[in-house]
């Protein structure tokens, strides 16, 4: 069973420049909210309560003041500064003391997930006891993300990162549950060409031993992706299209956490307090009146 996340929000956010000049790139903005909060929603409603933010050096504050420890959401927060982006698996170097002993799952801070059922799929995924999974979804540019092929018991069989050649269209999601051998393979992980521990080279050590095994959104599921000014305006109007036409929040953090009983209707009204007159209050205070 997986109960600690690690949300992996650093990166110098070069492609974005000059927005992420002053502000880290997952405090920016995904329609309503920063783009913090939807992989932080993403571990919540996996039912991960004990989370790890590791953000770059400088930033720990612009993070606190919108994510403070976590108590305000039932969950507990702690952080760690990344002094410059080593690549992905440092987040297990760096938050070895945090894991401890137990499993742990990575999302990474640039990744938005939403579909039907999305809820009853992570938590399947983070019911794994041994060896690592992932998330494979169908995209029509595979060359720009890591990418992999399935056997019938859906382990996988060849992964390589941003192949030159297309072999197979199911990429490599940003989100990655892990045993705790992750610690051990990723202290052991030699930097590659670019001078970055590699995510498939981490992935291969738990390929090679069969150890591998994928879990898909389905066809209704949407994966996008907010590495660039244009992915994040699309990804913008996609939330802001579901949430005029629902009526309904995707990653409102305190519904999440009140749907969970890890807060209840007093810990909504501070929530309310502390944004102030906006629309994310508005919405928090007709939700707590359906209640
Ligand atoms: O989005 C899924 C893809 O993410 C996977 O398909 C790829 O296999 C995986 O390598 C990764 O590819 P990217 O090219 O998107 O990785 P990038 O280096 O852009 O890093 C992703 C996020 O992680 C980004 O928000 C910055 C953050 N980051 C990255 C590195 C290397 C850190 O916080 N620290 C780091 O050291």
């Amino acid at each position: 069973m997986i109960n600690k996340g690690i949300i992996l929000a650093g990166g110098t956010g070069t492609r974005m420049s000059p927005l992420t000049k002053a502000v880290n790139k997952q405090l920016l903005p995904i329609y309503d909210k920063p783009l913090i909060y939807y992989p932080l929603s993403i571990l919540m409603l996996s039912g991960i309560k004990d989370i790890l933010i590791i953000v770059n050096k400088g930033q720990l504050s612009q993070f606190k003041k919108i994510l403070p420890n976590g108590n305000n959401l039932g969950i507990k927060i702690t952080y760690v500064e990344q002094k410059y982006p080593k690549g992905l698996p440092d987040a297990f170097i760096l938050g070895k003391k945090f894991v401890g002993k137990s499993n742990v799952a990575l999302i990474l801070g640039d990744n938005f997930f939403y579909g039907q059922s999305l809820t009853k799929k992570l938590k399947e995924c983070v019911r794994l006891n041994k060896g690592a999974s992932v998330i494979l979804h169908p995209v029509s540019n595979p060359s720009s993300y890591g990418v992999a092929t399935i056997n019938k018991k859906n382990k996988i069989t060849k992964i390589i990162e941003k192949p030159k050649k297309s072999f197979s269209n199911l990429a490599v999601t940003g989100l990655y549950f892990f045993d705790n051998d992750v610690i051990k393979y990723s202290e052991n992980l030699k930097p590659s060409k670019r001078k970055e521990i590699e995510i498939v080279d981490l992935l291969n050590k738990y390929r090679k031993k069969n150890k591998l095994s994928a879990h898909f959104l389905g066809r209704g599921g949407a994966w996008l992706d907010t590495g660039s000014i244009k992915d994040f305006y699309s990804t913008s109007a996609f939330v802001s299209t579901l949430e005029k036409r629902q009526g309904l929040k995707i990653a409102c953090l305190e519904e999440i956490a009140l749907n969970n009983k890890w807060i209840n209707k007093y810990n909504i009204m501070n929530a309310m307090k502390f944004y102030g007159k906006c629309s994310y209050s508005q919405y928090l205070s007709t939700f707590i009146r359906r209640k």
